[in-house]
């Protein structure tokens, strides 16, 4: 049986959050676990770049992403780990693709569409106001870092779709000029969890600023909790789960028999407050042994320097002779005699 590629990234632009652990942290170690599954987790600073000028907060974000998935399980024998920008060979891939992709493929992708609706609705007149080519051609790279490494499967949030859709397309097309070379992904989607909601009821992310922060001091993390917006319905009244971010976060933690029994409660109109420090008392059992873990990690940076490079070691040795293949196939290199 041949095996199977599993590949994915965060962004290193911020601290991590519980969105990142349940929909991207979490699974992937799960799913390191199985025997038959290569996989390839990295930090993903190429692409902090495009929104994070500040040298100072990208390295110390690499460092804490880092510090996250070894605190959570992450074990560095079993997987490729790695920072992105260590791996050159990924950028010289994204020209390529580059070369690969329309134009107006990129006009439909969310990140750009989003902005641009953004200065739409802002009345401004330049409606491309703030967008750099990075920005723009970012799932350019996205499809570099997991072609470079013949991913089939990529664990991503449903917001991520599209670009596992976008990798394929390249991917075709360079298939389509210099023989089948590149492997057509495929995304991974969880639907109960692989997007979770943040504070505001939007999805949570680092963009809308509704975080909650994985491995903040207990007392901290119970704050961030009781912020969560919910509606003024008072005790005693039902409450609907499925409309509710507490409930999302809760059934995002809780085994199945407990997300039930907390259906129940919501149908028996559990005050809002009650359901928080219920929330809350799960989410820091749940974290409590990884979060000390975190915390002795955050202290030996060298110790988490070690493992980075010895990922990138490992990562190239896979990087280094498949872009010699394929810069052989596009036509570079040793030049010689036409062949009649
Ligand atoms: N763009 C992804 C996000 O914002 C992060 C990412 C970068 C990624 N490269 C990837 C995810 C490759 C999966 C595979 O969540």
């Amino acid at each position: 049986m041949s095996r199977e590629v599993v590949l994915t990234g965060i962004t290193t632009s911020g601290t991590p959050h519980l969105g990142n652990y349940v929909g991207a942290v979490r699974p992937a170690i799960e799913a390191s676990k199985n025997e038959n599954v290569d996989s390839f987790y990295f930090l993903a600073d190429y692409h902090a770049l495009i929104k994070n000028q500040d040298p100072a907060l990208l390295k110390q974000s690499t460092f804490e992403i880092a510090a996250t998935w070894l605190a959570c399980g992450l074990n560095p024998d079993k997987v490729i780990f790695y920072r992105q920008s260590d791996i050159p060979e990924i950028m010289e891939l994204t020209w390529m693709l580059t070369c690969m992709c329309a134009k107006g493929l990129m006009n439909r992708a969310h990140a750009y569409k989003a902005i641009v609706q953004d200065n739409e609705q802002k009345g401004r007149t330049d409606l491309e106001e703030g967008v750099t080519m990075g920005l723009y051609s970012y799932p350019i790279l996205m499809a570099a870092d997991i072609l470079m490494f013949k991913a089939k499967k990529v664990p991503v949030g449903k917001d991520q779709i599209q670009h596992i859709e976008m990798a394929r397309d390249m991917a075709q097309r360079f298939n389509h000029y210099y023989g089948d070379l590149l492997i057509l992904p495929e995304a991974v989607v969880d639907d109960k969890t692989s997007v979770l909601t943040g504070l505001d009821g939007r999805k949570m992310s680092k963009s809308y600023n509704n975080t909650i922060p994985l491995f903040l001091p207990e007392k901290q993390l119970r704050k961030h909790i009781m912020k969560i917006v919910t509606n003024s319905l008072e005790p005693g009244e039902p409450k609907d789960p499925e409309t509710s971010t507490v409930f999302q976060i809760y059934r995002a933690f809780a085994t199945k028999e407990e997300t039930e029994e907390m259906r129940k409660k919501f149908a028996e109109g559990i005050a809002w407050g009650a359901a928080k420090q219920e929330l809350f008392e799960y989410v820091n059992n749940h974290l409590n042994d990884y979060r000390e873990k975190y915390n002795d990690l955050m202290e030996n940076p060298d110790y988490v320097e070690k493992v980075l490079q010895e990922g990138a070691q490992k990562a190239r040795q896979i990087t280094v002779p498949y872009i010699q293949q394929l810069r052989k196939a596009i036509g570079f290199g040793k030049i010689e005699k036409k062949k009649l």
